[in-house]
């Protein structure tokens, strides 16, 4: 799928980005902001399918933010789909293939802890990937790839920087665990009592299949929760995915700045050391 498209996503989007940034549920507005901006939905890439959920619209648009050269991704695949899983991740290898170095991730999530309230933000800092999926490993002839690795795969420079931009600008930002599970149904509270004493802070249902992947593929790795809910049982109002993304409206602003911030000070941090 990948090397068929290839020529069309570097023809369409180009092939000098400074970081890729993913928006997950109520965050797409970000796109507005990118000037020049290319446009390519994911439709009209070979091989992927239209990102289908409300919400989710499925489309790359490169071109400049604050400055930055960018490839931004509004939309992704989830496991829940019931996509291939390595379809989940091949935005991973786009990405790559485009020149990215440095992976912004945000997602919408229900809060744990109990300072994750509806609006806030939380830094991630590290997950319990309990989805029970995972993409295959990659064709060995698909290009230089890094061994796994032990660690947290949240790059611990970005995370510094993400805070320093919080203080600065006093936002409160929580670093945390975010449980990735499957979906599409939220938790029940016995479940979220189950995260809690494993020690997950927050809960949704993407992004760490793609962390996994942009780490293999030696990107550099930042992701950003945006808490839409208080997760099941902690909270007064029964889940549904349209609060998810009126709460996700109403506090994009706040990841927004934390992103420009950030990327306003990536000099440096594009090569891996
Ligand atoms: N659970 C799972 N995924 C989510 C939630 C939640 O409470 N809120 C937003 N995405």
């Amino acid at each position: 799928m990948v090397s068929e498209a290839a020529e069309l996503l570097r023809h369409t989007l180009g092939e000098d980005h400074e970081a890729l940034l993913v928006l997950g549920s109520g965050l797409g507005s970000l796109v507005e902001q990118v000037e020049g901006g290319a446009e390519l939905p994911f439709d009209r890439i070979p091989g992927l399918p239209g990102a289908g959920v409300a919400g989710h619209r499925g489309r790359y648009v490169a071109g400049r933010l604050w400055g930055r050269r960018v490839l931004v991704q509004a939309g992704r695949l989830h496991h829940y789909e019931g996509h291939d899983p390595g379809l989940v991740v091949a935005p991973v290898t786009i990405a790559r293939m485009l020149g990215v170095r440095i992976a912004i991730y945000t997602n919408a999530a229900g809060g744990i802890d109990p300072r994750l309230e509806p609006g806030s933000i939380m830094l991630v800092r590290d997950h319990l990937d309990l989805q029970g999926r995972r993409a295959p490993m990659p064709s060995p002839d698909s290009g230089p790839r890094r061994a796994f690795e032990p660690s947290s795969p949240y790059d611990p420079r970005l995370q510094a920087v993400a805070r320093e931009v919080a203080e600065r600008t006093g936002l409160l930002l929580v670093s945390g665990i975010y449980a990735a599970v499957l979906g599409p149904s939220y938790e029940t509270p016995a479940e979220i009592r189950a995260l809690r004493a494993a020690g997950a802070d927050a809960v949704g249902m993407s992004t760490v299949p793609e962390v996994l992947a942009a780490r293999r593929e030696g990107l550099r790795v930042l992701a950003l929760s945006l808490i839409t809910n208080r997760a099941a049982g902690l909270g007064v109002d029964r889940l549904s995915h349209d609060e998810v993304l009126e709460a996700g409206r109403d506090g994009s602003g706040k990841v927004i700045r934390v992103i420009e911030g950030v990327l306003e000070r990536i000099d440096g941090l594009e090569s891996e050391g």
